[in-house]
């Protein structure tokens, strides 16, 4: 199989097949990720919760997503790989260059994550201008967390979700390639999956979006802060991290996972 790239995504979601992804830090768990067969590897900001052990993902800094992606580049062979940009790294579109240009130039990612919607998007033409391909983030953003008061679904109300699915819109317009999705209701995620063209990533969105991305601490059960109900423990159900990485590429692919259980109404 040949190295994943963004062609590869859009021909998977035109193709209905299933995109699996999953974030990576460092680069033994990266290791056993690649020889899982993931199509992505995301390496989130969520890192400041489960590899640095904040109560957030706000203290991480642009050094220490620079530091993890290029552990996770140094072995990675063929997925294609995502760095998010941390908190106030992108508050203007000079700076969210200068951030995305030290996480391809030294990082080696191959696609930067930008949180947010409408305020995001003279950031996200400035970049898609310049050759930066950009993935959005909406619904639950954890970068918001004090805005929002707590990690809840979003997009319940019609007004909320019809602004969820505008931005989805907008977002593409401005040149973004990917968008992750998370915590919104199935139904939304779905309709948001169709209205686009770009390749939709859920997580805890349901089982309609193009592919599913998960926290690699949850799946394996080995967060401190508690599994959230929208994750399976794939460690539990096989007898080694190997195994279970492939479990659940495996059950993104035949859309077994998410099942119901893993669904928010
Ligand atoms: O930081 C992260 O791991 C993420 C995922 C939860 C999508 O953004």
């Amino acid at each position: 199989m040949g190295k994943t790239t963004i062609s590869t995504l859009n021909r998977m979601k035109a193709e209905g097949q299933k995109i699996a992804v999953i974030t990576s830090y460092d680069a033994s768990f990266t290791q056993q990720i690649e020889q899982a067969g993931m199509d992505v590897i995301l390496v989130g900001d969520s890192l400041g919760m489960v590899v640095q052990g904040h109560e957030s993902t706000l203290p991480v800094t642009v050094s220490d997503m620079v530091y993890h992606t290029a552990n996770v580049m140094r072995v990675s062979e063929r997925a294609m790989v995502i760095a998010d940009m941390p908190f106030m790294s992108h508050g203007t579109p000079g700076q969210a260059l200068d951030t995305a240009g030290r996480l391809m130039k030294e990082g080696g990612a191959h696609m930067v994550k930008i949180e947010g919607g409408a305020p995001q998007l003279e950031t996200v033409q400035h970049l898609t201008d310049r050759a930066v391909p950009v993935c959005g983030h909406l619904g639950l953003m954890p970068q918001s967390i004090h805005q929002l008061g707590a990690y809840r679904v979003q997009g319940r109300g019609e007004h909320e979700g019809e602004r969820i699915l505008k931005d989805a819109v907008a977002l593409e317009e401005a040149g973004a390639q990917m968008l992750v999705l998370e915590c919104v209701p199935p139904i939304l995620a779905a309709e948001i999956t169709r209205a686009v063209n770009l390749p939709v990533i859920g997580i805890g969105a349901g089982g309609d979006t193009d592919g599913q991305v998960l926290v690699l601490y949850d799946m394996l059960g080995i967060t401190s802060q508690g599994t959230p109900s929208f994750v399976r423990n794939f460690l539990a159900e096989n007898d080694s991290v190997q195994a279970a990485i492939a479990a659940y590429v495996s059950a993104v692919k035949d859309r077994s996972f998410p099942a119901a259980e893993h669904t928010f109404s």
